[in-house]
């Protein structure tokens, strides 16, 4: 028998002025997407940010249904908005951030796995990373790539 372990490496900042720019921003457009959720079931609204290779920046936010499985994650949302609108481009970063009755979570939340599988699908279309950047008001958790969070991952070349 062999053992393997696996670690995955993130990064804590203590606020988003650590951040390039750029990064500050996103996250900045995340919070504002997060504010115009569609969660009226859950009541967790939750905002993603992504950044084009274009520089252009696509909001999203997750839209709930009566019908509870007919909703979308927020992360979906931007992603797939992005993909319809700019097929062309590359995703290079996404920012998360969600918000209850209390405000912005204090943690960072981690996207779900079926936002993580859509993510990594982009990463393998564009052969690049995306940055992952998790908002929280205590700390904000970046990631150099979708692959921290599943290191271990189904993708298409395992189809052929
Ligand atoms: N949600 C997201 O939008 N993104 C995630 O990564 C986790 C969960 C949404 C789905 C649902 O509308 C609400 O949060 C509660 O699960």
């Amino acid at each position: 028998m062999n053992k393997r372990e696996i670690t995955s490496v993130l990064i804590d900042y203590n606020s988003s002025a650590e951040l390039e720019n750029i990064y500050e921003e996103l996250i900045n457009n995340a919070k504002e997407a997060a504010k115009k959720a569609y969660a009226p079931y859950s009541k967790f609204k939750v905002g993603a940010a992504v950044l084009l290779d274009n520089g252009a920046i696509i909001k999203g936010n997750n839209q709930e249904n009566a019908a509870y499985p007919s909703g979308l994650c927020a992360e979906r949302v931007a992603i797939f908005y992005a993909n319809a609108q700019y097929p062309e481009r590359t995703i290079r970063a996404i920012a998360i951030a969600a918000l209850t009755s209390s405000g912005f979570t204090e943690e960072p939340i981690p996207p779900c796995g079926s936002c993580l599988q859509v993510m990594l699908e982009s990463e393998k279309k564009s052969n690049s990373s995306i940055q992952v950047l998790l908002y929280g008001q205590n700390k904000i958790t970046s990631a150099d790539s979708i692959k921290q969070f599943l290191p271990i991952n189904f993708t298409n070349d395992m189809l052929m």
